[in-house]
């Protein structure tokens, strides 16, 4: 498979992801956290499935689409060390869907940033919330959940709190 193909399948399988995590969802109320703006592709497809949500988006550096900026109250703007134990303040317990996505090529880093998401997700969920993830964030409790048809099992993760 030429990295073109790999490409266009990992986008495939992280949009078929969002699409049927957020009908898994639609019953729970509460807010969506996007953890990794980038180029605000994913947060831009979220809005469009689920506009009656209030979508807060992590992010250390704003680089993405004019039009896919979230306004500053809906913008926790820095390291993700830093911001997404503070959004506990907010969000404990509460949040139906998060999908994290702040996977670099850099795999000993990707990992430590998973260990460190997989740590909070728990204490963020809402009981039976469910997470998308560009890498690995297995958590404590987690169900991890079977991909969509269509999307490779390990191309993209799905889980939920029980
Ligand atoms: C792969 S991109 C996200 C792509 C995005 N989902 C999209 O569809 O355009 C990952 C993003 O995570 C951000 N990021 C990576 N590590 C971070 C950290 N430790 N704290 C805050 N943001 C981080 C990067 O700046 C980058 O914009």
């Amino acid at each position: 498979m030429s990295r073109l193909d790999s490409f266009i399948r990992r986008l495939e399988a992280q949009r078929a992801c969002l699409e049927h995590a957020v009908e898994l969802v639609r019953d729970l109320p509460g807010p969506v956290l996007e953890l990794g703006l980038g180029n605000g592709r994913t947060y831009d497809h979220l809005r469009q499935l689920c506009p009656e949500r209030e979508i807060h988006v992590f992010e250390r550096q704003v680089a993405a689409h004019p039009d896919c900026v979230p306004d500053a109250a809906r913008l926790f703007l820095g390291e993700i060390h830093e911001t997404l134990p503070r959004a506990l303040e907010t969000f404990a317990g509460r949040v139906p869907l998060i999908h994290t996505d702040m996977g670099s090529g850099d795999a000993e880093s990707n990992k430590r940033i998973a260990a460190f998401i997989a740590e909070h997700l728990p204490r963020l969920l809402t009981a039976g919330g469910v997470v998308i993830a560009d890498q690995d964030v297995g958590f404590a409790g987690a169900e991890a959940l079977e991909p969509p048809v269509g999307v490779k099992p390990g191309r993209y993760f799905l889980y939920r709190m029980p």
